[in-house]
């Protein structure tokens, strides 16, 4: 293989992406336009390939540009309302045929398992059922909606019992009302409604271009929700971003964030590869909109531990940091303050206190695909802020490799008998760290 040393490290370096999405509800949304798209078939290679690593997914098609060709067909001319179709009688009889047909079609793919594919041995079970209950829109504005309805509940307790008997659930964009009846819904909601009532940790729809561009034509690559209801604005006054879902794919990006989905990504449905990308790589490819900032500097629990220890073994192996087991991490978790990007951590310090005026800075650790942007200095920054918090007056650091860089921040070389009595006894004379020493203002 030509880039094998490239390859290795990418798989290695995506065992962190692997560990934060294991076990994690991701809803993902395939419009009409995608399963038509010669990509498709990557795309279900790519959502196999989560499974296997221990997502839960919940798929929502849609159907929009068949049932329009066969609406054509059938020489049905659809009337609209602020864009939503308006579906009578006879249209839903055909609407039926295509979401149902296109449902059997996407379950065949996953069934496929031939031995030169990336689906051999996959043995996926996908499970469909009555998950989404609809009630009619009614009337707007006067005009009935007839058959065009909304999502009134999501049978989340069903859905999470499948996900968690490793099975994926498949959704199309048909509801059924609890007079027995059948609606046809916009996929958007159906994707942001159940992301919504599974707590889902991301919602990922698929749009027909690489992510949200801002107002230059530049792709943005995060945005807040509240930056992002600003941009929906402006995609939303582009008739042809509503033509092809990716005004309604913001929206409901928007929403579920507000609704305390954590992450929703918009990527694009004809770029091979873009879940992968997107997912395990630093940067993605598409549009990230999270509640959360971006990034954060918090106190460490113990769910961290794992992620802490990720990020700091490597700087055992070589020496810069002394070694912690977990057992110890564990114990010590109260002291230490991590960042938190994409539900990876990048970054993290402790704060010992020695004894009344002293405390110890330890541990500091950023990433290295994090390195030189001031997050170190934040993070020591913020620790510095807690020690002055508990009253202390200075904080010393032992150091082998990093002397430069904490003096730049105003610490001063000290002897080793000049640290407090409880750090002199513990000195590691062999280590032979260097001492410094910070006074708080
Ligand atoms: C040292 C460390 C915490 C700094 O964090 P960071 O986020 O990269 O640093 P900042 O962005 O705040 O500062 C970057 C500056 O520090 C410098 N720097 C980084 N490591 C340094 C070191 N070991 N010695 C001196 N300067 C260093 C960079 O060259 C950069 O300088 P520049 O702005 O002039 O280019 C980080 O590089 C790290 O995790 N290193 C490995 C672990 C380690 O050594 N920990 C300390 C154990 S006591």
């Amino acid at each position: 293989m030509k880039n094998l040393p490239q390859y290795i490290d990418w798989f290695r370096h995506s065992s962190s992406y692997i560990n934060a999405h294991r076990k994690k509800v991701f809803v993902v949304l395939l419009p009409g336009e995608a399963i038509a798209h010669e990509n498709f078939n990557n795309i279900v290679h790519d959502i196999t390939l989560l499974q296997s690593l221990g997502v839960k997914l919940v798929l929502v098609h849609g159907a929009r540009p068949q049932i329009n060709a066969a609406l054509e067909a059938a020489g049905i001319e659809s009337t609209y309302h602020k864009g939503l179709r308006i579906t009578d009688a006879i249209s839903l009889q055909i609407i039926k045929q295509i979401v149902g047909a296109l449902s059997i079609d996407i379950e065949a793919l996953f069934s496929m398992g031939l031995a030169n594919s990336p689906m051999h041995g996959a043995d996926i079970k996908l499970a469909r059922g009555n998950f989404i209950t609809a009630r009619p829109l009614g009337v707007l504005d006067g005009i009935d909606h007839a058959l065009t309805g909304v999502v009134r509940k999501i049978n989340a307790k069903a859905i999470m019992q499948h996900l968690n008997h490793n099975n994926i659930v498949l959704v199309s964009n048909l509801g059924l009302s609890t007079t027995g009846e059948v609606f046809n819904l916009s996929p958007e909601e159906v994707a942001t409604e159940t992301a919504i009532a599974l707590n889902a940790e991301k919602l990922i729809l698929f749009i027909p271009q690489t992510g949200i561009m801002d107002s230059a034509g530049e792709m943005v690559s995060a945005l807040s929700p509240a930056s992002a209801q600003d941009v929906l604005a402006t995609v939303e006054s582009q008739p042809e971003n509503k033509a092809s879902g990716v005004a309604q794919a913001l929206a409901a990006a928007v929403k579920a964030c507000r609704h305390h989905v954590h992450r929703s990504h918009l990527i694009s449905f004809e770029h091979n590869g873009a879940l992968i990308e997107e997912l395990f790589t630093r940067d993605g490819c598409g549009t990230l909109v999270s509640k959360d900032t971006f990034e954060q500097l918090r106190r460490a629990s113990i769910d961290d531990v794992g992620g802490i220890l990720e990020l700091i073994t490597p700087l055992e192996e070589a020496g810069v940091l002394v070694h912690r087991s977990r057992e110890l991490l564990e114990a010590e978790i109260d002291f230490f303050f991590v960042i938190e990007r994409e539900s990876m951590i990048i970054a993290c310090a402790a704060l010992y206190p020695l004894d009344a005026t002293c405390g110890e800075i330890a541990c500091i650790a950023i990433h290295r695909d994090y390195q030189a942007n001031g997050r170190g200095e934040h993070l020591l920054s913020a620790l510095e802020d807690q020690a002055r918090r508990i009253g202390l007056s200075h904080v010393i650091v032992l150091t082998t490799q990093t002397t430069h860089w904490f003096m730049e921040k105003g610490f001063q070389p000290i002897a080793v008998s000049e640290l407090p009595e409880k750090k002199q006894k513990m000195y590691n004379y062999q280590r032979n760290s260097k001492a410094l020493k910070k006074a708080l203002r």
